[in-house]
């Protein structure tokens, strides 16, 4: 077996006290978000560049990791009704999901038992039987083969030789989000997640979410390079000056970590990056562009907007609270914080959530089947339903259907990021491709870093459990 030796460091070599922000910089907003206690995943270097491009890598990738861990693939919400459906796709598998009684979910490998084609084809449906569409095999949503044509035609020992039924996975969903794995075997949901972890989302109405925005894209890039752009708030000032510095601190971040590589980012919202407020000639008296979106959010008016920007958080988070009827969202159960900032997580090994109390902006990164440098990419926004307004970087259009009534559909958009990502988004993939055409050339070492990428070596420290064995 192939010893991954790309480490991060023995843990302690830094020899210097870690860099622990302290992330509230605002007078008068107490954070009140638990800090998890500080692990130390070593010096940071990572020789190991192969992991980027090797095919063999890949293949390891899939033995070791890919089918031992449990995915997040989609929403009660998404299935609402007794027999509705969902398929997704995990690397080279295809999944079927079907909602049964109440909450219970099953799930299937896609697979059709007569010789093995594809059984459907559909991103979301709802029927009690699928016919396959090579020989008209017809299988039961409970997974049990309901009939084929011609069955006098088969010999009884070879229809005996094994179960013709579809082959099932392990599915759980938690707070209505479904997860699927295809190990056997696993670790239960709740366990992998961790209790910390869950505890943490407590507040948040993830149950009564629904689906707003799925885009789905093929990028020329490894899945890990993908999953790095989006764990770490480092690249905030070089990559999104425009857009986010203005309005989010990049540099006092609570960076937290979790049982088995799950991980959490707290950034401040309403407060500018460290670099935007050293701009030279900048008018910092006012509220910016970025913190009016913000205002208008919480339904303030013009007229009572603060006019220094120091005042602005406080003004938004009061202004939530004062308005929550008008604006038609409850926000009793949420901290001062919350209400404001972005809640960075990922979920163990390829997606993240950027969660807000009024909706979360999910991205998945699924590596394709045979080429180490694709990446089958998710974008989808889930919010409440009703009328709340949806944090400002979030591509939904004003007038979508937020009635939960219509399961939307999926859009598959041709090329890398662009408009469909929203302002965000796009920038941090227009920069992607660059940095996979980087980590394939002989000058690279290998990656050095630091303290603000944190959550990139603690998604390493994980991996390299499961690519070693060791999980
Ligand atoms: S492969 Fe499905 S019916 Fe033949
Ligand atoms: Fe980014």
């Amino acid at each position: 077996m192939n010893e991954f030796t790309g480490k991060l460091g023995e843990p302690g070599d830094i020899g210097i006290t870690p860099w622990t922000p302290n992330y509230v910089q605002v007078p008068g907003v107490g954070g009140g978000q638990a800090k998890q206690p500080y692990v130390d995943f070593g010096g940071g270097v990572m020789t190991d560049t192969e992991k980027y491009t090797s095919p063999q890598v890949l293949q390891q990738e899939w033995d070791r990791l890919f089918s031992k861990t449990w995915f997040i693939c989609g929403h009660l919400n998404d299935i609402p009704l007794k027999d509705s459906f969902m398929t997704t796709e995990v690397g080279r598998e295809s999944f079927v999901i079907i909602r049964g009684e109440g909450e219970e979910v099953r799930a299937f490998y896609n697979i059709c038992q007569h010789r093995g084609t594809i059984l459907v084809n559909q991103d979301f449906g709802k029927q009690k039987r699928w016919g396959c569409p090579y020989h008209k095999w017809i299988y039961n949503n409970d997974g049990t083969l309901h009939d084929l044509p011609g069955r006098e035609t088969f010999r009884e020992e070879t229809l005996c030789h094994h179960n013709l039924d579809l082959a099932p996975a392990q599915v759980a969903t938690f707070r209505g989000f479904i997860f699927i794995t295809m190990n056997p075997d696993p670790v239960p949901l709740d366990d992998y997640l961790g209790e910390r972890f869950r505890g943490m989302l407590e507040a948040y109405d993830l149950d009564n979410f629904i689906r707003l925005y799925d885009i789905r894209q093929v990028w020329d890039v490894n899945w890990k390079v993908a999953m790095e752009a989006f764990i770490e708030g480092y690249h905030v000032t070089a990559v999104h000056h425009a857009t986010l510095t203005p309005v989010l601190d990049d540099y006092y971040v609570q960076h937290d970590s979790y049982d088995n590589g799950q991980g959490r980012s707290i950034f401040p919202f309403c407060e500018p990056a460290p670099s935007y407020l050293r701009g030279i000639g900048r008018d910092l008296s006012a509220p910016n562009e970025g913190m009016i979106a913000f205002l208008d959010s919480a339904g303030l008016a013009p007229e009572e907007y603060p006019s220094d920007w120091h005042d602005v958080k406080r003004a938004v988070i009061d202004g939530k609270r004062r308005n929550q009827d008008k604006l038609g969202f409850d926000y009793a159960k949420f901290t001062d914080d919350q209400l404001v900032d972005d809640w960075n997580m990922s979920f163990f090994p390829c997606a993240t959530f950027n969660l807000h109390p009024e909706g979360v902006l999910f991205q998945r990164w699924m590596p394709d089947a045979r080429d180490p440098m694709k990446t089958h990419y998710s974008l989808q926004i889930y919010a409440m339903k009703g009328d709340c307004k949806i944090p400002f970087y979030m591509p939904i259009d004003p007038a979508a259907d937020r009635t939960g009534k219509e399961v939307l559909g999926v859009t598959r958009v041709p090329g890398m990021g662009g408009e469909a990502c929203g302002p965000v988004v796009m920038e941090d993939v227009a920069f992607i491709e660059r940095f996979q055409q980087g980590v394939e050339s002989r000058g690279f070492k290998g990656a050095v870093m630091g303290e603000q990428e944190i959550r990139v070596r603690r998604f390493y420290d994980e991996y390299y459990k499961y690519m070693n064995g060791q999980k």
